[in-house]
């Protein structure tokens, strides 16, 4: 039997990057997936490729900052699958900038995504596991939440925000049953790092002692452990997938 044969999990985020690789491994190791992400095209994509693997997905075309969608969105799930029983809050942005010069929405937004969109899901979620007694969540953070980083005060807040709720969910829920974690990546290769100069890459490659940028497939590793029964004793910790660069 797969690993998590019988299982569902809802992954948001998922539509690319470390949240489509998360993805492609919950389904390769049997688990319905529900992807939740904003780019339904690209969505129904990664759902049509994991079912063409032999997988089982669904696409839910939802925006993890509104709440009202977001409870729409995990009660057909909960209805449609009777449990839930891992949840990944993985979706998250950038809007990066000195604070002198910061926007109030650019500092708004990515608040909103990254950390409310973590208690939306978080909170929608926690009643099926609740009432199940066996639930896992499991948050990505960042580097950037542990050792801050210039130009990112609103991303490096909200990331640290979502360390500290998964701490504060983790003393909350373990009683019923219910772990909750973090990963924090370094530097991986997606689409939100290719933006980056040449010259910053090669800065951040320095500081990294393994000498080589992280991939997708890095995060997700970490990320299906901490689902699995093997980190069943494991809860309010935070997992750095970085390649040595902040220990
Ligand atoms: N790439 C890195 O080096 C790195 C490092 C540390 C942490 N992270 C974190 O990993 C996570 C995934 O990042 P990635 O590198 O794969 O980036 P990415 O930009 O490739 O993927 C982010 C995904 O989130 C989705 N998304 C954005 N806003 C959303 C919203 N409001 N509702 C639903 N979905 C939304 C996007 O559509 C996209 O599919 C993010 O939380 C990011 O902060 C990435």
């Amino acid at each position: 039997m797969k690993r998590f044969e019988g299982r569902v999990s809802i992954v948001t985020g998922a539509s690319q990057g470390i949240g489509e690789a998360i993805a492609r491994d919950l389904a390769g190791a049997g688990a319905t997936v529900v992807l939740a992400d904003v780019q339904r095209e690209k969505l129904e994509a990664v759902a049509a490729a994991i079912a063409a693997a032999g997988g089982r997905a669904e696409a839910h075309a939802v925006d993890v900052a509104d709440a009202a969608a977001v409870e729409r969105t995990v009660a057909a799930v909960a209805a449609a699958h009777k449990r839930i029983d891992h949840l990944v809050n993985n979706a998250g942005i950038t809007r990066d900038g000195l604070l002198m010069r910061m926007k109030d929405e650019d500092w708004d937004l990515v608040l909103r995504v990254n950390l409310t969109g973590t208690f939306n899901f978080s909170r929608a979620v926690l009643r099926t596991m609740v009432a199940a007694r066996y639930g896992r969540i499991v948050n990505v953070a960042s580097i950037a939440g542990l050792m801050g980083n210039p130009g990112q005060t609103n991303y490096s807040a909200s990331k640290a925000g979502v360390i500290a709720f998964a701490k504060s969910l983790a003393r909350e829920a373990g009683s019923r049953g219910v772990t909750v974690n973090a990963v924090a990546p370094g530097f991986i290769e997606t689409a939100m790092t290719a933006v980056l100069p040449e010259e910053v890459k090669a800065a951040y490659l320095g500081a990294i002692p393994l000498r080589k940028f992280g991939l997708p497939k890095d995060v997700s590793a970490a990320v299906q452990f901490l689902l699995s029964e093997e980190a069943s004793y494991i809860t309010g910790q935070v997992l750095s997938v970085n390649g040595g660069m902040y220990m």
